[in-house]
């Protein structure tokens, strides 16, 4: 089991851009995520239950330019180096597109974007499905908003994090990795409804424990499945006249002819409804209800929805095996990365041990970490 040790990334930004630069101006850090329950339904309208990671990603930032025309510097070990100048800024590598966005979005909105040097710096697993890019465009969102001296509300932060999702980078993602990485609340996961954009904050039971467990596998072409999944699910709602699937029944499905679209939707019905009763299932303490809920998820994606992989159907059925497990499902997008599994806290080192010393797919290593439901995202002076 590794260690997690909060705040390194914020740590290193600052050192880096002392020892490149002078002092920052202003520290902004956003956390990444890992869900609970309820994937792939925020598109829909529907409910989802994340919670942030004890995971970072930090930006260190100095106003170095003209804010309205001078140029962006950024400097991150974890990334690389990148200028975004203004005249080529879609001749960027792909984890820029994001900042690229995060610039071109502020600005539309006429708020000077540019003009300021950065060190980027992250603890967050990438690639791992534990919404690192979420996590830096809420970082660079609050950066900039903190310099222009502007207080998004979090839905706000998100929904513009969203949009660089959407319509810079390409993919029709819904908003709970941006959402719960700005509203996040210390010691709670967060309901959200995406319909009405509501995140309530959710205390797990202090007796449980939550293990995100990552495969060591990452996702190939996920945007096409993604989007194409999104797709039956619209098509879907269309069918039955509704604006969204949040609104359908279990007995509405019958009407939805095409077979695929079909089980794509009762996976949207029944998930909705797994993470309501989970909610009150966790208020009651209690987590074997919980965890069978999350066990019905698991097998939701991985059947009705198609979303799971190989690795992540062997890590989840490990877990299951294992010493205090709850429960145990994918998490996020999916196809590769990380599940995540509810133990009992008394015997979350056992579980560990039997999870590292089981797991075997193609020769990967699993690496897991025991997370405390940790807070969103915060901006300020640096210490
Ligand atoms: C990705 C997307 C989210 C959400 C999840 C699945 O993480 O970014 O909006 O759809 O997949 O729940």
């Amino acid at each position: 089991m590794e260690p997690v040790v909060q705040g390194t990334a914020i740590r290193r930004a600052i050192d880096t851009f002392r020892g490149l630069w002078d002092e920052p101006d202003v520290l902004s850090r956003a956390p990444g995520r890992v869900n609970l329950i309820g994937d792939h339904t925020d598109y829909s309208d529907g409910f989802a239950l994340p919670m942030a990671l004890p995971f970072d990603t930090a930006i260190a930032f100095a106003t170095t330019g003209d804010t309205g025309t001078g140029v962006v510097r950024i400097h991150s070990v974890g990334f690389g180096e990148l200028e975004i100048t203004g005249s080529d800024d879609d001749d960027v590598p792909g984890w820029a597109r994001h900042l690229v966005g995060v610039v071109e979005l502020l600005e539309a909105d006429g708020i000077a974007a540019r003009g300021w040097s950065a060190t980027i710096e992250t603890d967050i697993p990438t690639g791992a499905g534990l919404s690192s890019s979420a996590a830096l465009e809420v970082a660079a969102i609050n950066a900039l908003l903190h310099r222009a001296g502007l207080d998004w509300s979090p839905i706000e932060v998100a929904r513009l994090g969203q949009r660089v999702e959407n319509e810079v980078v390409g993919l029709q993602s819904g908003i709970m990795d941006q959402y719960i990485s700005a509203g996040a609340v210390e010691g709670h996961a967060g309901l959200m409804d995406c319909r009405t954009l509501s995140l309530t904050p959710t205390p797990i039971p202090s007796d449980a424990a939550i293990v995100v467990m990552d495969t060591d596998t990452r996702r190939v072409l996920a945007d096409v499945a993604y989007d194409d999944r999104r797709s039956s699910c619209e098509r879907a709602a269309r069918r039955l006249g509704l604006d969204a699937l949040r609104d359908a029944t279990f007995a509405d499905l019958a009407r939805i002819t095409d077979e695929t679209d079909r089980r794509r939707a009762r996976h949207v019905v029944t998930e909705n409804e797994r993470v309501l009763v989970a909610v009150e299932r966790f208020a009651a303490g209690d987590l074997a209800g919980a965890g069978t809920l999350m066990n019905l998820s698991h097998d939701s994606l991985r059947d009705d929805f198609e979303v799971s992989g190989p690795g992540l159907d062997v890590i989840v059925d490990v877990a299951r095996d294992a010493p205090g497990c709850l429960g145990a499902r994918m998490t996020g997008g999916g196809f590769a990365g990380c599940a995540v599994a509810l133990v009992g806290c008394d015997d979350v080192e056992a579980f560990t041990v039997d999870v590292l010393d089981r797991y075997d797919f193609d020769g990967h290593t699993a690496r897991l970490w025991v997370c405390e439901p940790s807070a969103g995202a915060s901006v300020g002076r640096p210490e």
